[in-house]
Formats: structure tokens, C-alpha cells, sequence
């Protein structure tokens, strides 16, 4: 059997890649909401394919995590990380539900400056939380695996 202790770069790759194509994702949207032109709806609708596209994208990349990987295998290897693994587990719902609430909002058919704000506010708000759990998913990775994988910066 192979070492327990030694870092299976396979894993450790395909979260690196997994959190690197969700990053470009979410710029995607950034760049959306940034552009300083004056909203249309048509940037509106741009703007909704892109969230979809982030939804749909997080859905899985959640339900990967939730199915087994690199987060059980952290709990398996340091059986301590259990409870900070059960919190990162019980956010994806509530990340899920707030970009849901974006969506909606963009939905209404009202592309008005002042909602437009309000989603970009939103964005950065959800982008805020969305960040802050992926750091401590590597941080459980990076202490499961031991192994410095430079990913708290
Ligand atoms: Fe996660
Ligand atoms: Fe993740």
C-alpha cells in the first residue's frame, strides 16, 4: 500500500486546476459588472449567461466535493480536520443560494442603474464569501496533505 503520508500529486492537481477554472469563472463576471459603459439590457442578459454559467459551474465543483476527494481524503489523513471539513460542506448551500438570489434579481426584466449597483454589490459580497471558503478548503488540503502548497496567499 502506497504511503499515507506522502502528497498524491494527482489530487493535489485536480484541485489546484478545479479552484484555477472556477477563479477564471468568477473574473469572468467580475469583468462583466465592471465594464463602466451604462447598463443595457442586453449587458444585463450578458451578464445573466455568465452567472448561469458560474452556477452551473459550482453546482458541480461542490457536488464533486461533497461525493468524496480531496476533502475526505484530508480527514482520513488527520481525522482532527473533521469539523472544519463539515463547515466547508454546510457554506456550499448558502453560496449556492445567494448567487440563486442574484440571478433572480438580474431576472426581473429591470436593467435600472439601481439594480444594477445593487447586483454588482452583490456580487463582490458573494465573490468576498466565495473566496474566504475556498482559502480554507486549501488550507485543510495543504494541512491534510501536509505538504505547502502555497495556496494561502
Ligand atoms: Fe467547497
Ligand atoms: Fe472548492
Amino acid at each position: 500500500m502506497a504511503s499515507i503520508d506522502r502528497s498524491d500529486p494527482v489530487i493535489l492537481g485536480h484541485v489546484l486546476a478545479e479552484h484555477h477554472e472556477l477563479f477564471c469563472q468568477m473574473m469572468a463576471v467580475r469583468s462583466a459588472f465592471a465594464d463602466k459603459a451604462a447598463v443595457s439590457q442586453g449587458r444585463v442578459d450578458a451578464t445573466l449567461v455568465a452567472l448561469h454559467a458560474l452556477r452551473e459551474h459550482l453546482r458541480c465543483h461542490f457536488e464533486k466535493e461533497e461525493e468524496g476527494g480531496f476533502l475526505e481524503e484530508s480527514i482520513a489523513r488527520m481525522p482532527r480536520l473533521g469539523p472544519a471539513v463539515a463547515a466547508i460542506m454546510k457554506q456550499h448551500p448558502f453560496l449556492l443560494t445567494e448567487l440563486d438570489a442574484l440571478i433572480k434579481l438580474l431576472s426581473a426584466g429591470d436593467s435600472s442603474p439601481a439594480t444594477w449597483e445593487q447586483a454588482s454589490r452583490g456580487y463582490e459580497c458573494f465573490a468576498a464569501h466565495m473566496q474566504a471558503h475556498e482559502r480554507t478548503e486549501n488550507a485543510v488540503v495543504q494541512e491534510g496533505y501536509n505538504e505547502d502548497l502555497g495556496l494561502l496567499d
